[in-house]
Order: structure tokens, then sequence, then C-alpha cells
């Protein structure tokens, strides 16, 4: 018989939303906390330049108010920015009490112990880091503190596959048994309840099967969808997943269309978009052409520092204007040993890959970076659905609004980690426990004789979202690479029917519906603004305030949706 798993809470996720959600709660709730591969694989484990937080004295949150408000080009939620930078000192002590070795400034030269860098869109120096590795010491440390709590059961390689809500039982053939089991346990049968998230289907990888896991509440915190674009600095779990089966199961997205494009990814072909930090441009790099000129100033006045959606399009321009594969980041300017204390890491890898930073310029190009638009939630992390919370690169919480300032995406993890666990906490003892869920059905399913069809499509995917909805659009790009998507959801809708589950297919599954909502959201947006960039609409609108591009599933789209394999 397969097992079904119970708990207070289920987390889906173990970057910095999921760990800190855990770690919040786990005092006081028995959580269960997923991660699809290796607990510490995300993008948290990668994140090099750091967290902003106001520490310097010279600095003020108003001003980093106003410049996440400025880098957002008009979009950002006022009062969700004034929540989270306004908390952000609160959630960097709560990691520095937990044993996070930020990098310290032994001059002291702030008014406060940690060094902080500067990176593009901040005017003030910022951002708190551990030398240039700041999400892997994140990360471990609280993996580390996870593993020993008593209260947090940890599934690695657990792939969530889909929500279950009382209303999708319900309108299944299957909800019939579930009803009569919960009857005989004496829980509430799932036509009596309100509509809210019950748990999730979950592939155990290694074992090969999927298994329900039920849950008083439940969060999404499974990160970005940096997968869905052929060039990204995502690592491989970056597909979406958590959008995608929000979406099924009723919920609201938005603000899709604004993927960010980070402008210095390393341009080797072995080296995975590997990432060379903002940080390096904060400390003094400079952007060059191949013969060697600077470019920046023409773009922005503030140069290699200005918001990301600037340097990332300059550098679209310059490559394209002169037929180049690359342009050069410098840093070369400043003594070798600054380089290499300020960023052991980059130097160490670039020279794996035959770079010697302290030396010579590096070859950089932009890749899909960072998801702005995600699950819409509240200041708590709520989401439509009650039950289910959303946090970190997944929600979308309004602080980022078109343009994401560098280093706000672990902050806006830690804050609305924190405020979800004071809400999940406060409403845990009022919620009953879920009954007894029906078991994943794999009764009309068989193994796949075609995988060719899942690689294919991936492909395919990441390309033509790559050549028509990257950093510059258009109407014609965005209804082709539309037309696609619909071809390959058939395509995958169909083969998800009729055979068994494999990660790759749920992943593809995601992707493609994830591809959908960005493309929609893109065609939506009529203009030019922050990280959404057309050639037939390229001015901002003016007239009216800004408006947030939001999308609601059609109604009985979860009912359609298959939940069984
Ligand atoms: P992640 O850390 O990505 O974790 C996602 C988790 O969800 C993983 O555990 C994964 O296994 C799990 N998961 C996903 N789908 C499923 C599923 N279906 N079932 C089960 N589990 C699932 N931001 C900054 O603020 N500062 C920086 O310096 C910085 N540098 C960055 C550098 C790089 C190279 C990258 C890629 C990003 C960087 N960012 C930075 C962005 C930031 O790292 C991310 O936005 C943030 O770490 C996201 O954290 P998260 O907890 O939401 O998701
Ligand atoms: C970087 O170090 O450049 C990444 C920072 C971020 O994405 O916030």
């Amino acid at each position: 018989m397969n097992p079904q798993f119970q708990h207070d809470v289920l987390i889906i996720g173990s970057g910095a939303a999921g760990l800190s959600l855990a770690l919040r709660l786990a005092d006081h709730a028995r959580v269960a906390l997923l991660a699809k591969g290796p607990l510490p694989e995300g993008a948290t484990l990668y994140a090099q330049g750091g967290i902003s937080v106001v520490l310097d004295e010279a600095d003020s949150i108003a001003s980093h108010i106003e410049d996440t408000l400025s880098t957002g080009a008009g979009l950002c939620d006022r009062d969700t920015v004034e929540y989270c930078v306004s908390r952000a000192r609160d959630c960097i002590q709560w990691l520095i009490d937990r044993g996070v070795p930020f990098t310290r400034d032994n001059e002291n030269r702030h008014g406060n112990t940690y060094h902080l860098t500067r990176e593009g869109g901040h005017s003030h120096r910022r951002v708190i880091h551990a030398a240039d590795a700041t999400g892997q010491a994140v990360e471990k440390t609280l993996e580390e503190l996870a593993r020993e709590h008593p209260n947090i059961e940890i599934f690695e390689h657990h792939l969530a596959i889909d929500l279950i809500t009382s209303a999708r039982l319900t309108s299944k053939p299957v909800s019939k048994l579930a009803s009569k089991q919960a009857s005989k346990s004496g829980a509430p049968a799932f036509e009596t309840m309100k509509n809210r998230c019950l748990g999730a289907y979950v592939l155990d990888r290694r074992r090969e099967r999927v298994v329900p896991f039920a849950a008083r509440q439940v969060a999404l915190a499974t990160g970005g969808a940096g997968k869905v674009y052929l060039y990204t600095s995502n690592p491989d779990v970056a597909t979406g997943d958590g959008i995608a089966m929000a979406w099924r199961a009723g919920c609201r997205v938005a603000n899709m269309e604004f993927i960010q494009f980070h402008p210095t990814c390393l341009y080797h072909p072995r080296a995975k978009s590997f990432l060379i930090s903002e940080a390096v441009r904060g400390e003094g790099g400079r952007l060059l052409l191949p013969d060697g000129t600077p470019f920046m100033t023409r773009f922005d006045p503030r140069g290699e520092l200005a918001p990301r959606d600037i340097v990332a399009r300059a550098i679209d321009h310059e490559m394209k204007r002169l037929g180049v594969d690359c342009v050069y980041l410098d840093i070369s300017h400043k003594p070798a040993a600054f380089v290499r204390e300020h960023f052991p890491n980059i130097h160490r890898r670039c020279l794996e890959f035959g770079f010697d930073m302290t030396r010579e310029p590096l070859p950089v190009v932009p890749a899909a970076h960072y998801l702005c638009g995600g699950i819409v939630t509240d200041l708590r992390g709520r989401t439509d659905l009650p039950g289910l919370y959303a946090v970190g690169e997944t929600a979308w919480t309004g602080l980022h609004g078109a343009n994401r300032m560098a280093s706000n995406s672990l902050l806006e993890c830690l804050v609305f980690a924190e405020s979800a666990a004071r809400d999940i906490l406060a409403t845990l003892a009022e919620t009953a426990a879920p009954p007894p869920l029906p078991a994943w059905d794999e009764s009309q399913v068989t193994d796949s004789d075609e995988e060719v069809l899942v690689a294919h499509n991936w492909d395919e995917l990441r390309r033509f979202m790559w050549d028509y909805v990257g950093i510059v659009r258009s109407d014609k790009r965005l209804q082709r690479a539309l037309r696609r998507t619909r071809l390959l959801q058939q395509e995958i809708d169909e083969y998800y029917g009729n055979f068994r589950v494999t990660g790759d297919l749920i992943e593809l599954r995601n992707l493609v519906l994830v591809a959908e909502l960005i493309i929609r959201c893109a065609m939506a947006r009529r203009e030019s603004r922050g990280l959404h960039y057309t050639l037939d609409h390229p001015a901002p609108l003016t007239g009216s305030p800004p408006r947030n591009t939001v999308l609601t599933p059609p109604s009985g789209h979860a009912a359609r949706s298959a939940l069984t394999g």
C-alpha cells in the first residue's frame, strides 16, 4: 500500500524562502520540507552579490525605498516596498543570529561591522554579503539548522506535481472513494468543505511512485522559471513549478512579462551562463566593446551601475549593432589582491575556463536571471486559495514592479517567510487536518514509448522563448511564440494523459504553461516599461497610472487539468 504523509505545514521548496519559513515555524508546528533534488540545489545556493539592507550611517530606509521604486519603473506597490525594506534589518539580524558568516569590514568604515558592496540602482553601499557566495552561506547555514530540527521532516528528490484542493477532489470520480474514507475516519467529507488546499501529489523520484502529502497549510517556495529560456543563470530546478501548480489550482498570477536578464554572464560554451556578479561593476568593473571602448555612459549617466534592464538592453543593442558574440567586463585595473579578496569564487571559476580576471577582461553576455512576476500574494504570503501560501521568487508581492533592484530578492524571501510564518501560526489551531486523500490513479497509463518528444519539445520551447520573448520583443514575435506554445501544450497534455509521469515531463508541462503566461502578459502590455521592451510600443504609456498585468485562470481550469497520471 502507498504511504500517505500528514503534517501541519507542507513547504514545497528549500531555498532561502522555504528554509527560513520552515525554521520560523518549526518550534510550533510539524513541517514537511520538500526539495525536488538535493536540498541545497536552487537559485539561493548560487546567489553571489548579497542582500540589500540599510546599515551604512549615511544611508536611510527612505533612500532604499526610493531606489526600489525608481528601479521598478512606476509599478512597485509602495506599501509592499515600505513593508519589506523596513523589515530588512531584523531579517539580517535573524540570519546573523543563526550563524551566517557575512563578510566583515575590519575598518568599520560605514559605522557598522559588516562590509557593504554596491550594485545597480542603489544610491548607497547597501549590500551585505559573504564574499561573492552569499547564497551558499545562507543556504548551508539554514540547511544545517533544518536538518537538526526534530520538527522538520526533509524529503529530498520529491517533486510536487499538483496541489490537492477540496474543489478538485469533488469534481473527480475518484473523490467518491475519498469521501467514504473520510466519513469513516470521522473527518469532514470533501463535498461539505469550503474550497481549500489540502496538500499535494508528489513524485518520489527514487522510489518512482506518486504519494499524497496532506497538510493543514501548504506553502509554495519553488523559486523562479529561468529554464524557460535557452540561456539562463538559473539552476536546472528553476522550471516555474509553483506558478503552474497554483494557476491550475485557480490562483491568479501577475506581471509575468517582467523577466530580468542579468547583463553579465560568462560567455563560454561550457560555463552554462555562469554569473559574474553585479558587485564586480559595483567595485569598479567596466563594460567594454571588443575594441576596448567603454559604452555604458552613452546609454545612461549612471553607466555600469544603471539598473539591469538598461545595462542588459545596452549590451544587446551593441552586440546586434556590431554583430559580435559578447562584450567584455574589465576589473583588471584594480590590484590583483583586491580582486581575489572580493571575488574569490568568481576568480577561481573563471580560471577554470581559462580567464584570469586580475589580468584581462572577461567575455560576457546577458542571460535570463529572475522572474519579477508570479503568484499573486498579500503581505502575509496568502494566495487566492485558502490554505495556500507562496513565498520567494515564485510569488508576486508587488515589491519589484517592472524591474527588480539587485539584492532585493533574497530580502523578499526572508521578509515574506517571516510574515507567512506569523500568519500560519496564528491560524493553524483553527484549521482542521485534512481527511485521508485519494491515492494517485495510474490505472489508465503506460510507460512512455517516445521520450524523445519531451527532449525535443523542451529544446524547442527554450529556443523560441529566447528568440521571440527575450530582451527585445515585438507583436509579431509574441504571436509566433504563442502559436508554438499552444501546439506544444496539445502534444504535452496528450502525452501527460497517456503515460506514467517522469520528472522531465512534469517540468516540461509546467514550463510550457509558464511560457504561455509570460507571453500573454507581454501581449497585454502595449507599452515598453522596465524589463518589458517591445519594438511596436517603444515608450511607456502616459496619462494614467501604470497597471499591473493580472491573469485569472478560467473557471473550471483546475477541474480540466488532469490530477491523475
Ligand atoms: P530557490 O532558492 O530557487 O529554491 C527553490 C526550491 O524549490 C528548491 O529547493 C527546489 O528544489 C524546490 N522546488 C521547485 N519546484 C519544486 C517541485 N515541483 N517540487 C518540490 N520542490 C520544488 N538575489 C539576491 O537578492 N542577491 C543575489 O546576490 C542574487 N544572486 C543571484 C545569483 C544567481 C546565479 C541567481 C540564479 C539568482 C540570484 N539572485 C540573487 C536571485 C535569488 O537568488 C533568488 O531569487 C532566490 O534565491 C530565490 O529563492 P527561493 O527560495 O524563492 O527559490
Ligand atoms: C549579482 O550578484 O549580480 C546578482 C544579484 C541579484 O541578482 O540580486
